[in-house]
């Protein structure tokens, strides 16, 4: 009686095999298996190799999460799963094995959106055990491999906007980009977090993509681009400036790239998001995606937040990368609204919008 819902979470629309189990906003089990490792030598995700691991690491991750919670499948009182956005081969494993679990326990799937469970993290308890309340109008800046949008959300279930999103190249994927151009391997962000370290972040001013008054216009009088990025260029003025000192014989200076190139990427992510959230009057932001590993990030997001009066919120790293926990955790809050369940021929969607 009155006891809060067990929800399974799984996650797969990445290369992380994803298991998490939550009770109400009480975090039990955080698993997750990643096919990272088989994707280096291609110097990025392939597909088809990340279908076939979630293939054969969901049931040991499913394990290792229902011993970590000391609980049993019968226990679960709902099963969550990412529906999209995501990669077509490995959504449909997660939505396969949920869809078997949830045929064969009786209990209500949720098919649900990768972007908001990356939020849904935030209604997690602190470490503490006090009970995170998201409050109204929280954002979220999210900067992954995959994807970089900033969000305003009225409300988990029924209320999520997106402000804005990367037109091209997502901010992880311009940091392994870059990296690749520069000799640093993959994945490339925390290369270039490290090598940035010892560089001169001034010694190259590389441009900040979609700024221009053009794009950006006014508050009363928005461009079409105001809470956009674009990281394409940025990308390609690296490219331009390496092959400067490799033409006149000299030794790239990699490690000042690395710094100006990452001042280029944190500047125009945190002031935009900054004025997004000004605009649409968030004052709790949450930061999410492997990006949010990033130191320079951090800092300047700490900075500006500040300045702007806006409450950060920075989960711990295995929260903000890929995981089962937070699609639990959302799946948590759509039992908890009593909005109805998925049917269970649920389709994938690579392309699902908030
Ligand atoms: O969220 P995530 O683990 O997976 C998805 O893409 O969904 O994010 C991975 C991305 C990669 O592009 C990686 O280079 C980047 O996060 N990343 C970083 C750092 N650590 C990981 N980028 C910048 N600085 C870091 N310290
Ligand atoms: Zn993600």
């Amino acid at each position: 009686e009155g006891r809060e819902p067990l929800v399974l979470g799984i996650e797969t629309s990445c290369d992380e095999t994803g298991v998490g189990i939550v009770r109400g906003t009480q975090l039990l089990a955080n698993t997750v298996s990643s096919s990272m490792e088989e994707h280096v030598r291609f110097g990025g995700v392939i597909p088809e190799i990340a279908a076939r691991a979630h293939l054969e690491a969901f049931v040991p991750t499913l394990r290792r999460a229902l011993d970590t919670a000391g609980v049993e499948l019968e226990d679960v009182d709902a099963i969550a799963v990412t529906a999209g956005p995501g990669l077509a081969g490995a959504l449909m494993v997660g939505l396969s094995s949920a869809k078997g679990l949830a045929l064969a326990s009786g209990k209500p799937l949720y098919g649900v959106n990768h972007l908001v469970a990356h939020v849904g993290v935030g209604l997690l308890d602190d470490q503490d055990g006090a009970v995170q309340e998201l409050p109204p109008n929280t954002g979220a800046l999210l900067v992954s491999g995959g994807h970089t949008e900033i969000l305003r959300v009225g409300s988990l279930t029924h209320d999520v906007e997106l402000l804005g999103s990367t037109i091209d190249d997502a901010a992880g994927e311009a940091y392994d980009k870059t990296a690749r151009l520069l000799g640093l391997g993959y994945p490339g962000g925390p290369a270039i977090d490290k090598t940035a370290a010892d560089g001169d972040a001034k010694a190259f001013t590389f441009p900040r993509g979609l700024t221009m008054p053009k794009f950006v216009g006014t508050a009363e009088d928005p461009g079409k681009h105001r809470h956009n990025w674009s990281f394409s260029g940025l990308k390609t003025a690296v490219a331009r400036a390496i092959e400067q000192f490799e033409k006149a014989g000299k030794p790239v200076p990699t490690a000042d790239i690395a710094a100006s190139f990452q001042e280029a990427v944190v500047d125009v992510l945190t002031s935009k998001a900054v004025r997004a959230a000004q605009e649409h009057g968030i004052t709790t932001l949450l930061l999410g995606g492997g990006v949010a590993a990033n130191r320079r990030l951090r800092e300047l997001l700490a900075e500006r937040c500040a300045a702007a009066g806006i409450e950060l919120r920075v989960p711990p790293i295995p929260l903000c990368t890929d995981n089962g926990a937070m699609v639990a955790a959302l799946g948590a809050q759509l039992v908890a609204d009593e909005v109805g369940p998925s049917a269970l021929d649920i389709s994938a969607d690579p392309g699902q919008p908030v």
